[in-house]
């Protein structure tokens, strides 16, 4: 397994593709079947196993980052309340009365001291605990200690808060992030301000997963926008673990080649995008401002949704910042949803169609080989 933490070794790679005409390579073509995309059955099994029992990326830090700040979201078909405590733990609940099940909190955000249910008033605290009962004298025995929210296994790592989906299944986001929680980190993703996020529509799961593992597609798609700024086709791939981060390249890249490796600045030359399995993107790193992208597959195979965020290294303050964050948003929200996925939702649209049996996967998606076997693996 090679990671590559230094810009000037990913430089180096680069350059050789550059100069050579060729990028990262898988040993072999991949033959997927279709019905791996269109197959209920299936799909329900790696949803299972997948989505609702490894670790999922639910939330950003700084989505709640003072105690008291909480997020209610339906996510993966999970109804989520997110809070951070007086302690300065993020804690994730199921958004559900433990009386008879009503929502507790609205799904939206914001700051509350405690959530009271809308239906008999029972009472929670930041910290899950039941602490009211309306009417307990008439109520009868209740034993608040055993009546908390619902606690999913969680914990908060690079700035995200992860938690699994199943209540009862432990997990340790050491174990399943490996050496990819070390680069993460180093985007620092937890000093980061939320500048804008919206939900939008995608495509089938693996349809919208496979339009951000490859970069085979940049220089037809985005001709007119993303490449004007980054070489297609051109990919320095780095597997780790179930993750993966693929590095393109910008196209001032031929300038580094007349200048001294010991003056390089690198990262300037380079893209960078990190997919952490399943379904948790970063990309469109330029200036301090992220792309964030959480694909959520939906109640069928056929349908998903994508929360896009854009993250600020800053908060943007001088109507200069604020421009440069909105021309950002701009160019990200508009690669995606105007030019990525109108694809995406064409190959929806003829999956059904019995024009092909399978899909053959190219030496030059690396990325999207690795995520299928991936999934295969997981949900064996
Ligand atoms: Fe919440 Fe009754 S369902 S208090």
């Amino acid at each position: 397994m090679t990671i590559a933490n230094d810009t000037t070794e990913l430089a180096v790679r680069a350059l050789k593709h550059l100069a050579e005409g060729t990028t990262d390579q898988a040993p072999q073509t991949l033959d997927l079947p279709v019905a791996a995309y269109l197959d209920e059955e299936c799909y329900q099994r790696e949803f299972d196993a997948i989505f609702l029992r490894r670790p999922q990326a639910v939330l950003l830090s700084t989505e709640v980052a003072e105690p008291g700040d909480y997020v209610a979201r339906t996510f993966l078909g999970k109804p989520l309340l997110v809070v951070r405590g007086k302690d300065g733990v993020a804690r994730v609940f199921l958004n559900v009365c433990r009386h008879r099940g009503a929502r507790l909190c609205p799904e939206g955000s914001g700051r509350a001291p405690r959530f009271t249910c809308p239906y008999h008033a029972w009472t929670y605290d930041r910290e899950g605990k039941l602490v009211g009962v309306l009417g307990a004298s008439t109520f009868g025995e209740v034993d608040k200690a055993k009546l908390g929210l619902t606690e999913l296994s969680s914990q908060e790592a690079a700035g995200v808060i992860w938690a699994t989906l199943t209540p009862g299944i432990e997990t340790d986001i050491d174990d399943w992030l490996g050496a990819m929680r070390h680069q993460l980190e180093l985007l620092r993703l937890g000093e980061c301000v939320v500048f804008t996020q919206r939900t939008i529509p995608s495509p089938g799961w693996k349809v919208t997963m496979d339009g951000y593992l490859e970069a085979y597609h940049h220089d037809t798609v985005h001709a007119a926008t993303l490449s004007q700024h980054t070489i297609g086709n051109m990919l320095v791939h780095d597997i780790i673990g179930h993750h993966q981060i693929l590095t393109m390249s910008r196209r001032n890249l031929p300038e580094l080649a007349s200048l001294p490796e010991a003056e390089w600045q690198a990262g300037n030359y380079l893209r960078r995008i990190y997919a952490v399995f399943p379904n948790f993107q970063i990309s469109g790193i330029v200036g301090g401002y992220f792309l964030v992208s959480q694909i959520l597959p939906g109640e069928c195979a056929t349908r998903s949704e994508t929360i896009q965020t854009i993250l600020a290294a800053k908060k943007p303050e001088t109507s200069e910042d604020v421009a440069a964050a909105e021309a950002f948003r701009d160019m990200a929200f508009n690669a995606v949803e105007l030019e990525d996925y109108p694809i995406g939702f064409g190959i929806q649209a003829g999956l059904a169609s019995g024009a092909n049996e399978h899909f053959v996967i190219g030496r030059n998606e690396p990325g999207l080989q690795h995520y299928h076997k991936t999934v295969a693996e997981l949900s064996a």
